[in-house]
């Protein structure tokens, strides 16, 4: 196990490849141009982890990436990150962020495997990294920083989403224990996203409040560094929308669903 250094920010991305995650990588990359930053970027598709890498370390000469073609629902899953780290030094920073979308089918339609597919890495995936990262940081004595990507969609049992739902509010639900069993010496940020432009969403008819993947990661980025407990993205209109879905009475979010699904 290689040791802490107090000084270097190692920064690991899971869901690096695509959508909010890859613009995270090259946000960070530029806003560290000149400190310098570790960067461990984690997904399953190798090539793209690699160009990105090339492509990084070409434009920023002071970060360093490096790359773990790991699929989070796999048990093997903290070796490669073992491994990972092995050529990185301890991440300061982990951030949930691999997930994958639903089906858009009801409750009792289809197939349960895609609904179970949706817990597996949204929820048990997210689990694994963080238990595995958690254990890390308690064994060398470091304090880190956990940063969960979420989603409005934790904020209420969505219709057509439940699958989804159920696994953005597990991972609140989660890192809001680690926040108090580790309190006071791992920070814990977790992100509620509305609609970001990125291919989890790309065939879905209504978007609304769209925002490139670019401007989120900006905005994720900045909420990291002030270490927020929780942050909408954007703020507007996400933190009255996520509110109002809490509170709405079951018969009018049914009301408005079937208009939608119409
Ligand atoms: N886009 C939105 O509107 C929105 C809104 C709210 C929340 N979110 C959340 O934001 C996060 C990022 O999503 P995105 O919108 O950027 O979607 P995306 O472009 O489809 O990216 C998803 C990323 O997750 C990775 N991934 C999926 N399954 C994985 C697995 N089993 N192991 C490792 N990596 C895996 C994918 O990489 P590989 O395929 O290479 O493994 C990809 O890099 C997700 O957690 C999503 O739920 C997105």
């Amino acid at each position: 196990m290689p040791q802490h250094s107090t000084n270097q920010k190692v920064v690991f991305i899971t869901g690096a490849s695509s959508g909010i995650g890859r613009s995270l990588a090259f946000a960070y990359a530029s806003h560290y141009a000149k400190q310098g930053l570790v960067l461990g970027l984690i997904s399953r598709r190798e090539t793209i982890l690699s160009d990105m890498k090339s492509q990084i370390e070409k434009e920023y000469k002071s970060i360093r990436v490096e790359i773990s073609a790991c699929d989070i629902t796999s048990p093997s899953t903290p070796t490669l990150l073992e491994t990972l780290t092995s050529r990185t030094g301890i991440p300061t920073i982990m951030v949930l962020n691999a997930g994958i979308g639903h089906q858009g089918k009801q409750i009792g339609q289809g197939d349960i495997s895609d609904d179970a597919a949706v817990i597996e890495t949204n929820l048990v995936g997210a689990m694994r990294v963080c238990h595995w990262v958690v254990g890390v940081w308690e064994r060398v004595g470091c304090v880190g920083h956990v940063v969960g990507v979420s989603s409005v969609a934790a904020w209420r049992g969505l219709p057509t989403s439940a699958a989804y739902s159920a696994s953005k509010a597990g991972l609140d639900v989660y890192l809001d224990a680690l926040r108090v069993e580790k309190y006071g010496k791992i920070k814990v940020t977790v992100l509620h996203p509305g609609y970001i432009d990125t291919p989890i969403n790309d065939m879905m008819e209504h978007r609304p409040y769209l925002i490139s993947a670019d401007k989120a990661a900006q905005l994720v980025l900045s909420r990291i560094e002030r270490g927020v407990r929780q942050a909408f993205i954007p703020w507007w209109p996400w933190t009255v929308v996520a509110r109002l879905l809490a509170m709405l009475p079951t018969w009018v979010l049914a009301l408005a669903a079937r208009k939608f699904t119409k």
